[in-house]
């Protein structure tokens, strides 16, 4: 069954966990990035873990392998169950995460690649000298070579987790943001998708952040995303 996990973008840990004690028992799964994580540091994910949450911290790793390798020990000391590389570090700096990662056992943190972030188009790779390919050509290359080195799921869009999840190995982890449910406010978002859309595509996670922290009855819109989720077969 697909997880929901809602993004805490706030800037501080008192009103992370003020959002985690009103949000309760209607979610179990919290995505620390980096706003929160420069400000509050790993005290804020302590915090979250305390609350006996889930957290996925996003904070995107991009270093030499034994850095990251020491970075994800980190984050299994701290007890995180979700952790970002990005793919194009390279297959030794994947497999150093993975190798970290499974040192804590089965319940020790998964590895998602970030394959080609969303915000950049052709040209943007072009830039940086990923010529000749379509961004979701890029995406589909990074995301198979991220999981055949040790990465355990992947952060794509509403748009790419259907291609992604037909054309990857079972039990590959998508985790997928732009969710938004029919009728709710889009934001900055471009492409969306509805919970019930997303994980007929095959997300096992959907980041939801707004649409749950800025509504008017928050507990009553996670309880409404979760529904929708858990009625597709
Ligand atoms: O408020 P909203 O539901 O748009 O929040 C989505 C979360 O997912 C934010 O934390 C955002 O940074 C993150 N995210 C995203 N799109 C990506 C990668 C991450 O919206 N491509």
């Amino acid at each position: 069954m697909a997880e929901l996990i809602v993004a805490l973008d706030v800037q501080t840990r008192a009103e992370a966990e003020a959002k985690v004690k009103l949000l309760g028992d209607s979610v179990g799964f919290y995505k620390i990035g980096l706003e929160l994580f420069t400000a509050e540091g790993p005290d804020v994910v302590k915090a979250v873990k305390d609350f006996g949450k889930k957290v996925f911290l996003d904070l995107k790793f991009h270093d030499i392998p034994r850095t990251v390798e020491r970075a994800v020990l980190s984050g299994g000391k701290l007890g995180v169950d979700l952790m970002t590389i990005h793919s194009v570090g390279g297959k030794a700096m994947i497999k150093a995460a993975a190798d970290a990662a499974a040192t804590f056992g089965a319940t020790g943190p998964k590895i998602l690649a970030v394959t080609v972030l969303t915000s950049l188009d052709q040209s943007d790779l072009a830039d940086v000298g990923i010529a000749g390919r379509t961004p979701a050509d890029q995406v589909l290359a990074m995301a198979q070579f991220a999981t055949a080195n040790g990465a355990h799921g992947l952060v794509c869009s509403p748009k790419e987790v259907g291609t992604l999840s037909r054309l990857l190995p079972a039990g590959t982890l998508f985790i997928t943001p732009g969710v938004r449910p029919a009728g709710a406010a889009v934001g900055d978002q471009k492409r969306v998708a509805t919970p019930s859309d997303a994980v007929r595509d095959g997300a096992t996670h959907l980041v939801v952040g707004r649409p749950i922290l800025a509504a008017e009855d928050p507990v009553a819109a996670a309880h409404a995303i979760r529904v929708e989720m858990d009625a597709v077969k």
